[in-house]
């Protein structure tokens, strides 16, 4: 069985330690010859780089392992597949994006509405120069990308790399959602076969079928609308993700044909959730105090103790493990399915074949295969297409450094509407983000 070498950047990321936990419980089905971790930040990237020596001596003693903030060390030519989890400006930058918007009674979130406006024009400057990193040295590399927010970041990188054929943008709420609807009927992600269509954090599920063949997405909608919704790993959820998830029984009550995505709740209620956000303490505090905290004193511990065998620094969710079944699919030719973001192309009959859509799709070692969506009604597309001229105008910002298209991206999102709003959080956020973004004119 080949053997492959992968180099994860944002090494530092939360979300790495149950990442390197899923590459040890799947070293049968992706075994790696050499795993490199790189990250900006010298002493994230060593807290998690020596919890990840004293995890693999226990769980993985073959692997070749190194982390670095060295890109020289980082970029080779021998790399396979490169996994992407990066922050643009960090924590303090996201607490900006949510609480400059809600100070100007405006949803503040890591990436819809304007707090993901400004992420995304962080975010696209530094995934620009990953891939070039990437592709002046390896050219056949696999890109897998997570960095947020995905829609924005696709679109950016398809503008900017139309030929290249190996970035994959992945998001793991689809398969969140799986596993969630997947604990109500005692089945797992892979036992469906979903039909899904939208944009990244602006989606919906239209059929769910099971190995036989039935749709089992009537049923799932009857339990929802009877018992209300939770994450299928809700005892490790904190509070705001709970008040999302339960934000899809209203969802449903009120747009029945399908089982939305639980980012909708910003797009279709931002009067009621932008009550329920506390502008002096937003999921960025949340985060810091909770997850960050716990992970860093954790992966300390771990590596003061030399052990890693009591540890629960892990999370109970899809984020680790889908990376990797995507990457095996990729890997072996499985061609089994999933839900990725790609390039439109008719995919969705009736959106713009330039559109980043998420959608199920076959991976082979030849790329995603999509299966048709065909025409999706009215409502969803007068929605989806708002949306996607907001992404596209924000990409297109960010290229042409124009205040205008900036200016339109914002007035046309459903979070923020008016043009005055617009304005001024748009002038807010250009305050705060000199030192990241081009400079609108
Ligand atoms: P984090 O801040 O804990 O981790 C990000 C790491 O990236 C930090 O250690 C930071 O130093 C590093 N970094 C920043 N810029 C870099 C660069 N240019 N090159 C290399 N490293 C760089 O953040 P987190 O909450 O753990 O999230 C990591 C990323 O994964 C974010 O973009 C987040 O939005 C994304 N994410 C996406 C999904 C998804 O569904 N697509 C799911 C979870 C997390
Ligand atoms: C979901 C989304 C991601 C998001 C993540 C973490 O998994 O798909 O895009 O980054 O949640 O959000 P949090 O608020 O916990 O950092
Ligand atoms: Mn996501």
């Amino acid at each position: 069985m080949k053997k492959f070498n992968l180099l994860i950047v944002g090494g530092g990321s939360t979300w790495t330690p149950g990442l390197l936990k899923s590459i040890c419980v799947r070293q049968k089905s992706f075994p790696i010859n050499r795993l490199v971790m790189l990250d900006v930040n010298e002493e994230r990237q060593k807290v998690i780089g020596e919890y990840a020596k004293v995890l693999f001596r226990e769980e993985y003693p073959e692997l070749d392992f190194k982390y670095t903030t060295n890109k020289e060390e980082a970029f080779t030519e021998d790399i396979d597949f490169v996994f992407v989890q990066m922050r643009t400006g960090g924590y303090a930058m996201r607490e900006k994006d949510e609480k400059i918007p809600l100070s100007l009674g405006v949803i503040g979130q890591e990436t819809c509405g304007p707090g993901g406006f400004a992420y995304g024009m962080r975010s696209i400057h530094d995934m620009v120069e990953l891939v070039n990193d990437v592709r002046s040295v390896a050219k056949d590399a696999w890109i897998l990308n997570y960095t947020n927010p995905a829609a924005i970041v696709a679109d950016a990188l398809q503008r900017i790399f139309p030929e290249d054929k190996k970035i994959l943008n992945i998001c793991d709420q689809p398969e969140n959602l799986l596993r969630s609807y997947g604990r109500l009927l005692g089945l797992t992600p892979r036992d469906f076969d979903p039909v899904y269509f939208g944009l990244n954090h602006f989606g919906w599920f239209t059929n769910l079928y099971d190995k036989e063949g039935n749709d089992l997405l009537p049923q799932l909608r009857e339990m929802i609308l009877e018992g209300g919704f939770r994450p299928a790993d809700y005892e490790q959820r904190d509070k705001s993700w709970l008040q999302t998830y339960s934000m899809v029984e209203q969802m449903v009550r009120d747009f029945p044909d399908y089982l939305p995505n639980t980012y909708l709740q910003y797009y279709l209620y931002p009067d009621k959730v932008l009550k329920k956000l506390n502008p002096d303490y937003t999921r960025s505090n949340e985060v810091m105090n909770g997850r960050e905290k716990r992970v860093f004193e954790e992966c300390q511990r771990v590596a003061e103790a030399g052990t890693s065998r009591e540890s629960k620094v892990v999370h109970n969710d899809a984020h680790g493990e889908f990376i990797l079944i995507v990457a095996e699919s990729i890997a072996y030719n499985k061609g089994d399915n999933f839900v990725v973001i790609l390039k439109n192309g008719g995919i969705i009959d009736n959106l713009p074949s330039d559109a980043m859509v998420e959608v199920a799709a076959s991976l082979t070692a030849n790329g995603p295969r999509p299966y048709a969506v065909g025409e999706i009604p009215t409502f969803y597309k007068g929605l989806i297409e708002g949306q996607f001229a907001y992404e596209k105008l924000t990409v297109e910002a960010y290229i042409e450094s124009s205040y205008q298209k900036a200016l339109q991206a914002l007035t046309l999102n459903r979070t923020v509407v008016s043009a005055g709003k617009a304005r001024e959080v748009l002038d807010a956020l250009i305050e705060v983000n000199r030192e990241y973004w081009p400079e609108l004119k």
